[in-house]
């Protein structure tokens, strides 16, 4: 059993219960979580994208991660259900003055914050997890590319489980000049990009 980077307790006990249900809201396992909220606090990220909220699970690690850096998380998620169980978690944590939930299609949301940062009512993004539609993720990279800043990172998740989904993602960061990228075979293997 990992860290639970000593959270509190009803922290703790929130995430053990979410991880008993954990294939059926097709969470992240702890490492990879622990891993994310380590990668948060290490580059001191404070505006960060979540694309794939499902009920919570990965969305508390991220938040509590950047209650520590003093930053905020945007997390997108379809399915109106799970964002409500999800939200009911964030407020029973006191995450929720940080969490910004974004119910609706990715594609469509990530063109509206492609508008609001033109216009300059939103910032750009630091750290973005790409955890959602996987034969989607090359749109994502698309829309979140113009997003991200210089020195930003992009976690995607299953990219060795689902290898030939992510395929054009993977090909297309791999010959990417302006991204560094590396695979960590975690779980279902989480590829590390950082914009140069
Ligand atoms: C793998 S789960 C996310 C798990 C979550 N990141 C965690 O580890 O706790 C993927 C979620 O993305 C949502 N999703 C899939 N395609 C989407 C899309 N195009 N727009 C918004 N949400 C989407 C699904 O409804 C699902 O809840």
């Amino acid at each position: 059993m990992d860290s639970f980077c000593n959270f509190d307790d009803k922290t703790v006990e929130i995430l053990c219960e979410l991880e008993k249900t954990r294939k059926e809201f097709w969470n992240i396992d702890r490492n990879t979580a622990n891993f994310l909220n380590m990668l948060i606090k290490m580059h001191n990220s404070k505006n960060v994208l979540e694309i794939g909220t499902s009920n919570g699970y990965s969305a508390i690690w991220l938040a509590k991660a950047l209650k520590e850096t003093g930053g905020k998380l945007t997390t997108i998620e379809f399915w109106d259900k799970r964002q409500s169980v999800a939200k009911g978690y964030f407020k029973e944590l006191g995450l929720d003055d940080i969490i910004e939930t974004k119910l609706g299609s990715a594609l469509a949301i990530l063109d509206e914050m492609n508008s609001e940062i033109k216009q300059g009512t939103r910032e750009p993004f630091e750290f973005v997890f790409i955890d959602a539609n996987k034969l989607e993720y090359i749109e994502y990279f698309h829309k979140v590319d113009p997003l991200l800043k210089s020195g930003g990172i992009i976690a995607a998740d299953n990219t060795i489980s689902h290898a030939k989904k992510v395929e054009p993602y993977l090909n297309e960061l791999k010959n990417n000049p302006n991204y560094q990228n590396q695979m960590l075979t975690f779980d279902a293997g989480l590829f590390l990009s950082y914009k140069i």
